[in-house]
Order: structure tokens, then sequence, then C-alpha cells
């Protein structure tokens, strides 16, 4: 094929066009790291080379941040506690060892708004049964068979619930997350499991979720029935977390994210949130992350949300 001269001239130009996103809009670089570590008095970033989410180009990186905001937010207080039950530190992890499952990567799809909820409802199910019942729910029940989203380009993490509330999910050895590459699988019919030979076609069911807000509210919710879900603000630094206690110092606004909101402490006088993040554990602290907690930072305490299992 012969280029004519002005098709010549798209091509040149579309090439540095992508040549400079590739290179300048990667939220994970040198430059960003030396400001934070400039800026940032109570966390500490990753090195480039040592983020497991380098090894995304920037197209693949944004995609992951697949949370797309909240449809309606109706805050609830949770009362079965007093504002003076709350103790000064909290993790579920001390209180229901057992029930934590483990900390989850969404690889290249940007699956966030649904797994948060779907390892939520999980291990609320063994908090609420007392340890008995022992669940690996399955994200990929959302991803492929909830059609109101995009599956790994992402969706509302209120409308995960609505799908765990209306039509169930299946457990992860039925239906596997097979579409970490980033491509969307089929939702499976004629009730037949996708995964494993011998796994139970059963479908698992949550409440309607309820929305809770602010730092006491969230804290009751925690200590009453497990952990809650929270959609908060991604700026450029985030990414870059390696440890401490975040806080907003540098880089533009790249979108929303999920995270579960699993306990809460105070180090150096300064209060903060422990949550579990969708990049492996080698990302942050083991997987997990801490951020300031008390003055909404990042929107963390304004749209949190969970329901309670329901059996079918
Ligand atoms: C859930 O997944 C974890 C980690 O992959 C595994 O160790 C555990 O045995 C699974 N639990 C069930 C009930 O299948």
């Amino acid at each position: 094929m012969v280029l004519n001269s002005s098709k010549m001239w798209l091509v040149v130009v579309l090439a540095l066009v992508m040549g400079s996103v590739t290179c300048f809009l990667n939220p994970i670089n040198e430059e960003m790291v030396e400001n934070i570590k400039e800026k940032a008095k109570s966390w500490a970033p990753m090195e480039v080379h040592e983020n497991p989410l380098s090894s995304k180009n920037p197209f693949e990186l944004i995609k992951t941040i697949g949370s797309k905001g909240i449809q309606e937010d109706i805050s609830l207080e949770n009362d079965d506690f007093d504002d003076d039950d709350i103790p000064e530190s909290y993790n579920i992890k001390e209180q229901w060892p057992d029930c934590v499952i483990p900390v989850q990567n969404q690889e290249f799809c940007g699956a966030d708004w649904a797994l948060i909820g779907v390892g939520i409802l999980s291990e609320r199910y063994c908090i609420q049964s007392g340890g008995e019942t022992k669940l690996n729910l399955s994200v990929e029940s959302i991803l492929a068979c909830d059609d109101h989203d995009w599956g790994c380009s992402g969706g509302y993490p209120d409308r995960a619930w609505d799908h765990m509330t209306d039509s169930g999910i299946l457990t992860e050895e039925c239906f596997p997350f097979e579409s970490k590459d980033g491509h969307r699988s089929q939702c499976p019919f004629q009730n037949k499991c996708v995964g494993t030979a011998d796994a139970e076609y059963k479908k698992y069911y949550s409440t309607p979720f309820n929305f809770f807000s602010g730092e006491k509210s969230i804290q009751k919710e925690l200590m009453a029935n497990g952990p809650v879900q929270t959609e908060f603000q991604v700026y450029g630094d985030f990414l870059s977390y390696k440890s401490g206690i975040y806080q907003h110092v540098t880089g533009a606004k790249l979108g929303f994210y999920s995270a579960k909101i699993v306990g809460w402490g105070v180090e150096d006088d300064q209060k903060y949130w422990v949550a579990a993040s969708v990049h492996g554990e080698n990302w942050g602290e083991n997987g997990y992350f801490r951020i300031l907690r008390g003055t909404n930072e990042c929107n963390f305490e304004s749209s949190t949300m969970a329901g309670n299992p329901r059996e079918s």
C-alpha cells in the first residue's frame, strides 16, 4: 500500500502522540517518587522498579482504576454500638483470623469495584456463621453476568452489590476469575460450572446493601458485621504507595478505586484506617494500605457500603 503524503503525516502525528502518551503520562515515574519523598510526611513511596503496577503501560494502568463512582447515597448509622464502645484500634484479622481471605490481584482487569464487594460478602458469610461457612465467592459472576456494568472496563460498586442481591453469585471454584488478562468472559448458561468439574452450581446472595458514612458509623458497622467497602478518589501518588499513613500530596485525579476497610488505629498521634487493595501482596504493606482517618481523606469516609449474607 502506498500512502499519500497527508496519510503519511497522520501516521507520523499518531506515532508521536502515542509515543509521548506512553512516555509522559504514566503516573508511576521517577519524578513522582521524588516528589512524594519531598512532600509526604507520614508515608513512603515504592521505587518504580519495585512497584508491581509499573509492569502495566499507562492505558492498562488507568483501565484498572475501575470504579465509576456511586449511583446513590443514602447513609445509615449502625446502632449496635455506642460511640464509647469503639476501641482505639481494631482489625478484622485479629477478630476473625480464620475468615480473612487473601489479598486479591485484579492484574489487567479493572475489577476493583466488584472484587472488593465479593471478598467482603465471602468474609461476612464466614464471620456471621461463626466461622462455619467458608467460601471464595466468584467475582467473574459479576464481571461476566452483570449487564449494567462493563466487566474489566469498570463498573459501579453499588450495582455490584445489587447484582449479588438480585441474581446471586457462584463460587470461585465454579466460575473462576479468568478475566485477569482484561477480557470479559461469557456468563455460564444451562446452570453449569465453568471451573472445577465437580464444583457445585449454587448461588449465594447478599441482603440489599446499606451505605455508611462518617468515621464512627463505619467503625460500628465493621465491629457489628465485618469489613466494609469504600469508594475513594485516586490521585497519581497513591499508585506509588509503599508504607505508612497515606495522605494525598501530589499527582492528578485518576478516578475511583474500591478498597476493603478492615480496621483502624493510631500511630504518632495520627489516626488511620487499614484497608486492603486489589494489587496482590507485593504492593503497599503486603497488599494493604493505611490512610488518614477522621478527615474524609480522598472521600474515603463518605461512600462506604456493604450487605450481609442471605441464604438463597
Ligand atoms: C479459598 O481460596 C484460598 C486461596 O486461594 C484457598 O487457600 C482456600 O482453600 C479456598 N477456600 C475454599 C473454601 O475453597
